[in-house]
């Protein structure tokens, strides 16, 4: 069944045939993956609280209402009642692992549960064993851009988007780092979890990739529990409040969800921002000149065009918004990339302005489930970028990469070739 929705979704000719049935949304569309701005700024101005019929949910564009229903508690992230979520639920039933990972991590739960998880992962998570990272990812970039230049050209997505972000979840997590091509194989394969439609094979791919993790993970938490070091995983294991811990099916599930919230995300930020300095030479010229720039520009590649396109939330009692009566039971989808370019919160919005003030994007979300990783992805984009334009500041390539990742929630080049002159 999946497999054939995933058929049906690469038949480019037949969606524009059936566009209609999409009304003013549909992500599956060449011209969407190229340019969602477009999309999220015909819905804001048209219907900015809009219900797709063929989708199920509603799309929320406006900064004001994305910010609304983050932080109240009438949506929640528990979607156990949603029809797809159902169906993925039926499909896992048989595989506990895999039913976990999807189903007990800190993005799917809500309430008390998700305090806990929440309050015992932060614990262990904390800003100084992010910071105690930066020589090290400093080192990686350095290693990485080395090479590339000896070469005189790159992939940038292959060779230095990617690697990063795995190896700083590995160096966190206290795995070794040579596994990382093996981390980079799971991830892509986990990540089909947030757009499964848009996935290739079925459910088969993440769920051999979870059974692998956790298959990986097991020796090592016990290893871990025998002789702690000083890593995320030993952190993990010994956290405790109130005389609970972490269960060893809460510890492989977050294991896996860091890793794919850590990696596939900040891949795409380096993505991203790289095509924006592209397209915006100067730009570009303004950061090499001022280096100190580059914790507000990250903030602003992060604002012009994150990562992660959208999350969603299922609503718990019926309520107003925008004078659209949204029903308890169903979906609302809140376009943070559409929120960080409403006019009615920054101005200029669609200029990339890497010395912006009064910043306060959406993309790690808002409220309880703010991202947790956000110091280590900013870290990680500081160090790549800010490296690539001090060493590389005439770095060339083609403003528009030869193709986007296929899904509805993240956003990023598949390949970006660069020329290190
Ligand atoms: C540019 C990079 C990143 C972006 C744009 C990003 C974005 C987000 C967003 C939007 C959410 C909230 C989703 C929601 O409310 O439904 C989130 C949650 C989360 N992120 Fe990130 N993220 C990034 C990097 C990372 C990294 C590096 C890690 C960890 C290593 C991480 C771990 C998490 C976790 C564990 C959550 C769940 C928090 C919770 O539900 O309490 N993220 N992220």
């Amino acid at each position: 069944m999946f497999r054939f929705l995933q058929w049906l979704l690469r038949r480019e000719r037949l969606l524009r045939f059936a566009s209609p049935l999409f009304g003013r949304f549909n992500p599956f569309l060449r011209e969407h993956r190229s340019n969602p701005h477009a999309t999220w700024q015909s819905l804001r101005e048209a219907e900015p609280v809009y219900r797709s019929r063929i989708f199920g949910a509603w799309v929320l564009t406006r900064y004001d209402d994305v910010l609304h229903v983050l932080r109240d508690q009438n949506f929640t992230t528990d979607r156990s009642g949603v029809p797809l979520m159902q169906l993925i639920s039926r499909l896992t039933r048989n595989d506990p692992e895999f039913s976990a990972t999807i189903e007990r991590n800190l993005l799917t739960t809500d309430g008390a549960d998700h305090l806990r998880l929440r309050g015992l992962v932060s614990k262990a998570f904390t800003p100084r064993r992010i910071e105690q990272l930066r020589p090290k990812l400093q080192a990686v970039v350095d290693d990485l851009l080395d090479r590339a230049g000896e070469n005189g050209e790159m992939d940038l997505i292959r060779d230095l988007a990617h690697p990063l972000p795995v190896t700083a979840i590995a160096e966190l997590l206290g795995v070794p780092s040579r596994d990382r091509d093996l981390f980079r194989a799971w991830s892509a394969d986990l990540v089909q979890l947030l757009d499964p439609l848009q996935g290739r094979g079925g459910m088969a791919p993440p769920r051999r990739a979870n059974r692998e993790l956790f298959a990986y993970f097991k020796p090592l938490l016990a290893e871990r529990r025998a002789n702690p070091r000083d890593d995320l995983l030993s952190a993990m294991i010994a956290v405790e409040e109130d005389g609970r811990s972490l269960s060893e099916l809460d510890l492989l599930a977050l294991s896996t969800l860091l890793l794919v919230a850590g990696h596939e995300t900040t891949a795409n930020l380096i993505g991203n921002a790289v095509v924006a300095l592209l397209r915006h030479r100067d730009e570009r010229k303004r950061l090499a000149e001022d280096p100190a720039l580059i914790t507000r520009a990250v903030d602003e590649f992060l604002r012009y065009d994150g990562p992660i396109q959208m999350t969603d939330r299922a609503v718990r009692e019926d309520c107003v918004i925008g004078g659209k009566q949204i029903r308890k039971g169903q979906l609302v989808a809140v376009v943070l990339s559409a929120a960080n370019r409403d006019p009615e919160r920054f101005s200029d919005p669609d200029r990339l302005d890497l010395g912006r003030v009064d910043n306060h994007h959406l993309s790690f979300g808002q409220g309880n489930h703010f991202c947790l990783g956000s110091q280590l992805a900013k870290l990680e984009a500081e160090i790549a970028i800010g490296t690539l334009v001090r060493r590389f500041p005439d770095f060339t390539g083609n403003p528009d990469p030869p193709g986007w990742i296929r899904s509805i929630i993240l956003r990023g080049p598949v390949a970006l070739p660069l020329r290190l002159a």
